[in-house]
Order: structure tokens, then sequence, then C-alpha cells
């Protein structure tokens, strides 16, 4: 276990805060009294927020936590999560509202009613047991931001089906081994995705995982970019065929809250992504009631948009579930936020009049790059209230965010959760808090978090420690797919006797008692605000047959939060009269295919030997410090001190 990153330290010396308007705070969904009413009794406040849901059979136990680590909530209820997030809202005389305002990439765009939605998610669900998808079977997504996606995931929630949602930007590779771990009975995938304004292939990237993963018996596609595809008779069948002859009337059924929503790949601190299982009461339960406290929704007024991709947790719960059981209208863009200029997002904004937007750090330190003229030159007085998700957020980046986009108004949650958590766990109410920029400051209400020393001692005002959850939550994981001991080890081992769930993370109080997030302390990276394990670009490198070993790090990145770092040793050394950096460019080439380009390193460093203990482990340590130009650190327990010398005096980097 590492040390929380030195480097972030500087974020403690942040004092300014930042109060919510008297007129913002007279309005909002959430006022201080929700603390209380939660404190006063936990599991009473979550049955109260359960009933924002509409249950075909109302639940007896609330929390059944006698089999920990392995939750149930809203015992013996049971719902329809599709029904939940579309069908009610049509019911209720809602189906004229937009659900979703698409915008395709190349300047295409489709505004989507709830009835609409109905329609197209019954019609998909009706394909699906066509194509033989039943209640628990798995079906992979592999898709870009094409609102058959959002369809499709309602389509199997609807039916019981388990989605596994793949990111588009993932590998062959990944795919294969993320279909073969749920064993996916279905695929649904698009020809082809497009990508700063020009289509790119998608399909030939199924075709390649389905040949090698035993499992599948259909793929499902939609037509997207209407580019030429291998087409392989009796499995392949295209949406336009299957879903649109089907009837658009389909009946829900009610599953047990605990059915299986959805398994997500995430990766750990091996090189074996893990698949995060989700169920359906608790989960839904949790996204629609932050995302209506933390976001200050108002159904009726808000245009809300969240730019991730469903590829990852945030997509899952702020684009669809959270935000359609709350009954949203929301932007949904399928495309990269330079393309066609550097003003596509607030041009988005201006368009729709967008008053809620929720991103990444990343992002917003790439527009601070591009400059403040370019949001300047849209009209933003629409939005209300911005988020940011997926890393820590630098005090500098917050203030421009505010000043730049909130135009010096807007509150800002600083929302810190996790794939395995499902939903935001730490944020300020928008309407409650006094913001203070880089912390996320305290667990919502009905959430309990704490700061603790190695020893699992709550810290005290301006300690430092790593980040536990020391009571359940509706919408934990409830476990690994298929791997129960993983889970366990992962999460409940470090605290085991104290039943702290561990959250891989660093985390500071300061003098208000306030959670300031510090990054990983495992080995895993944040890059760009999405998770990728060392072990994993690691196992990428050395599967290269000039790779004899490989060490990666993550080494802190102004844009991107960290950046990948790898130091490899190749056989038979660098060609005499080389540079290496044909060799560097082939390895990076490499991990891309084995991954997926979000993977590739930044760098990479040909080395004569690595830092290792005398038990052989690699002390990324002082890998770190070569990869971020810093004096190296202690040296004393390496089993040859020499080598950090050889490191740095024959390094051959390349980016
Ligand atoms: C990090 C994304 C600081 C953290 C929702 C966590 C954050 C990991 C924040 C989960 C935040 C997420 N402040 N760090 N507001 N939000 N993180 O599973 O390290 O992709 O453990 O879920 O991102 O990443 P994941």
């Amino acid at each position: 276990m590492t040390e929380p990153h030195a480097a972030l330290d500087n974020l403690l010396t942040e004092n300014r805060t930042f109060p919510p308007s008297e007129e913002f705070a007279a309005q909002a969904n959430a006022t201080a009294e929700l603390y209380d009413t939660a404190n006063a009794d936990r599991e009473a406040f979550w049955a109260e927020q359960a009933e924002r849901l509409s249950w075909d059979t109302k639940w007896n136990q609330v929390l059944d936590w006698s089999n920990a680590p392995f939750a149930k909530w809203f015992v013996g209820g049971k719902l329809n999560v599709a029904y939940n997030c579309v069908d009610r809202h049509v019911e209720s005389g809602h189906g004229d509202q937009v659900a979703i305002h698409w915008e395709g990439e190349p300047g295409d765009s489709r505004a989507i009613t709830y009835a609409d939605l109905q329609r197209e998610v019954s019609k998909a669900a009706n394909a699906l047991t066509e194509l033989g998808v039943g209640a628990e079977d798995r079906v992979a997504i592999y898709m870009p931001m094409v609102p058959e996606a959002i369809f499709s995931m309602l389509a199997c929630a609807r039916l019981g089906a388990l989605h596994s949602v793949v990111f588009g930007g993932f590998s062959a590779e990944a795919l294969r081994t993320r279909i073969e771990d749920s064993r996916a009975k279905l695929v649904i995938t698009t020809d082809g995705q497009y990508r700063r304004g020009t289509p790119a292939p998608l399909k030939p990237a199924v075709d390649e995982a389905v040949s090698k993963a035993g499992s599948v018996e259909h793929v499902l596609v939609v037509k997207r970019t209407d580019s030429d595809v291998e087409w392989t008779e009796g499995r392949d069948v295209w949406w336009h065929d299957v879903v649109d002859r089907q009837s658009d009337q389909h009946t829900p059924e009610a599953f047990d809250s605990e059915h299986p929503l959805f398994i997500l790949y995430t990766s750990g601190t091996t090189g074996k992504p893990k698949g995060i299982l989700h169920t359906s009461g608790g989960f839904l339960t949790q996204t629609s009631y932050t995302h209506h406290n933390v976001f200050d929704l108002k159904p009726d007024t808000d245009v809300y948009w969240c730019t991730a991709d469903i590829g990852w947790v945030t997509g899952h719960s702020y684009i669809v579930y959270g935000p359609l059981s709350n009954r949203v209208t929301q932007v949904v863009y399928e495309g990269t936020p330079n393309t066609p200029h550097e003003g596509r997002h607030w041009e988005i904004v201006q368009k729709y009049g967008v008053t809620i937007y929720y991103t990444a750090p990343t992002l917003i330190r790439t527009f601070m790059k591009w400059g403040a003229d370019i949001p300047a030159k849209h009209d933003l007085s629409s939005l209300r209230v911005l988020g940011s998700v997926g890393e820590p957020i630098n005090p500098e980046a917050w203030i421009w965010y505010r000043e730049n986009v909130g135009g010096g108004r807007t509150p800002i949650v600083d929302t810190w959760w996790q794939t395995e958590t499902g939903a935001i766990m730490i944020s300020p109410l928008p309407g409650a808090t006094s913001a203070k920029p880089g912390s996320a400051q305290r667990p919502l209400p009905g959430v309990s978090a704490k700061v603790v020393d190695d020893q699992g001692n709550e810290v005290g005002k301006g300690g430092g420690g790593y980040l536990v959850l020391d009571e359940p939550w509706p919408s934990m994981l409830r476990g690994i797919w298929g791997d129960e001991e993983r889970y366990r080890d992962t999460y409940w081992s470090r605290f085991s006797e104290q039943g702290f769930y561990f959250a891989g993370d660093g985390a500071k109080y300061d003098a208000d008692g306030d959670i300031w997030l510090l990054g990983r302390v495992d080995d895993v990276m944040n890059v760009s605000g999405h998770r990728i394990s060392t072990t994993e670009v690691e196992s990428a490198l050395v599967s290269h047959p000039t790779v004899a070993e490989a060490a990666v790090v993550g080494a802190s990145d102004a844009t991107t939060g960290q950046g990948i770092v790898a130091f490899v040793i190749l056989r038979g050394g660098v060609a005499e009269g080389s540079d290496g950096a044909e060799a560097i460019k082939a390895l990076r080439d490499h991990v891309a295919k084995e991954i997926g380009p979000i993977a590739k390193p930044r760098q990479i460093m040909v080395v004569p030997e690595l830092p290792k203990t005398r038990s052989g482990k690699i002390m990324r340590r002082l890998l770190r410090d070569v990869a971020e130009n810093r004096q190296v650190g202690d040296v004393t327990t390496l089993a040859d001190s020499s080598v950090m010398d050889l490191i740095s005096s024959g390094l051959k980097s390349g980016a």
C-alpha cells in the first residue's frame, strides 16, 4: 500500500467558501434538515427515499445485513426498474415531455419523449425476447452514445436480464474477456462510431471478440455510420430488421428488489477486471434520491446534461437510472468536446438551455487550456448547478469552472463515489452547503463515511488516512460476478475487525471536519477519470515478445490527473544505433490493442533493471519519483541499492 498522493497535499491550503445564494437555498430540494432526519433513523430515512419509486409489492424489511458483507435492501419488495424510468411517467400524463434531447456528433439530432421511449424500449424488449434473452441472462452492450444504447439497457432491465456495458473505446481483447467472464448470450453493437468527425469501425472488434468467446448466440447491430461490415448469417441481425417490426406494447414484469440489474467491469489491483454486480431496488432508490437532491432536479423546468459515456458507471447511474427515474429532460451527446470546434459543449448548452451540467475535472482542465474566451462566446446563463466527478478537482479548476461556466453564481457539487458504491456518497448539497473548492465535504444524508488510520481508528480534524464506509448503503455492490472471495478480500479484509468497506482512496479531514479526497492508495491509476490498474498495463506490456519485464506507475499530470508511465526491460536490450523510439511506439500500440487507447502509456522508459525489494516486490514509489522528476527517495529496502543509479543514468525514454 502506498501513501496518499503527496502532490495533492496542496489542496489543503484552499480556504475560500461559497455559500449558496439565498434565492437558490430558498428553492432547493434539499435543506440541512435532511441530515437530521437521516441521523435520527437511518433505515427509516432510506425507506422514505424508496417511496420515490413505484413498487409492485412493498418490502417487509428495509435492510438485511445478517449475511454481511452481502446486503439485501427492501427485502420482499418487487418492482420493475424500466417501468419506474419510463412507463410511470407516461401514465402520470407526461408522455409528451422530452426525455432525451439526443445530439449526434455530425450534427443530427433527435428529441425522444417519454411516450417515444416507452415504445422504443418495449420494441427492444420484444426483440430481445425473440432472440432468446430472458431474466438473468447477460447481454453485452458495446456501443457509442446513440439512443439505442439507452433503449437496450432499459430493455434488459425490463426483462430482468443483466446488461454488461463495455466502453466503446475498449479493444476487442478487453471486450472478449468481459463477454467470457459474464458468459453473455447477446452482444448489441453498431456498425461504426463517429470519432472526431470521422466514422470508425466498431463491429470488427465484436467479430474478433465473439469468434473467441463461445457463449454468444446473436449480435444485434444498429446501423449508425453506414460502414461496410462483415456478416455472419444466423448470428448477426440488424436492429432495423428485428426491432422495428416488433409490437410497441410490452407488459413489464415485477422482479425482486434484489434481482440483479447489471454487471459493470472495473479495474482492480490485479490484471483481471472485476465484474461489479448491482441489483434493483436499492440501486434505483439511491440513484434517484441522490440525483434529486445533489443536482436539485426540477423535472418540469430543468434541462440536465451529464457528459459521461454509458460505458462508465456515471453513465449508468446519472444518465440512465437516476435521471430517468426522476422524469428528467436531459441532453445526451454522442461525440467529442472539440468536434467540430472547441465550443461544442457551450453551443449545446445554449441550444437546449441546459440548467444542470455534470462533468469530470479532466475536461474542465482541458477547457482551461483551450481558453476562457471559448465559453465566453456563448450564452450560458441558463446554467444553475454544476457538478464534478471522477477524480479530485483542484481548487484552480473549481474556481475556473464556477467563473467561466457558472458565471460566478452557480453552486458546484464535487461528488465522490465509485462503480462499487453505485451512487454518490460524499458531496455538498447545493442549497445547504457552503462549498469549498477541492473538497467533496460531507457524506450525504443516509451515508456514513470516515477517515481512519492504519488500525481503523478515526483520525481527528486535520488528520489523514484511508476513506472507509462504515454503514451499508442501498446502492452498494452486491459482489463481484462469480468471485465471492475476491469481493471479501478487496473491500472487506483491510478493516475486517471493524467491518468497514475499504474504498481504496486516501482522504483527510480539514479543521472543520470536511473530507478531502487525495487519490487512490492502491495500484489503481486514475487517468482522465478512468480507472486503470498498473498490473493490467504491465500484463499487456509483458505479453509483447520484446518485453522481459515491466513496471507501471501513475505519475501526476496537469491535465489528466495521472499519466501512465511504464518502465520496461527489453529482451536483448535496445538494438545498437537505435534510440529505442520504434520499439517504444510498437509497445504503446500494443497496449492500445490489448486494452484500448485510454491505456496507452504517456511515456515508456527502457531501463536495464527494476527496483525490487529483497522479497521481489517492485518499489513503485521509487519509479514514481523518477517519473515525476523528483529526487529518488529512500532506497535502503532495495535488494540492490545501486539499481536506481543505473536507472537514472541510463534512461532512454520516449513519449
Ligand atoms: C475517484 C467514478 C476525488 C476515486 C464515479 C474513486 C474521486 C474512483 C471523485 C472511482 C471525487 C471519483 N473526488 N476522487 N469527486 N470521484 N473519484 O469507479 O479515486 O470510475 O475511488 O467511479 O474515482 O472511479 P469509478
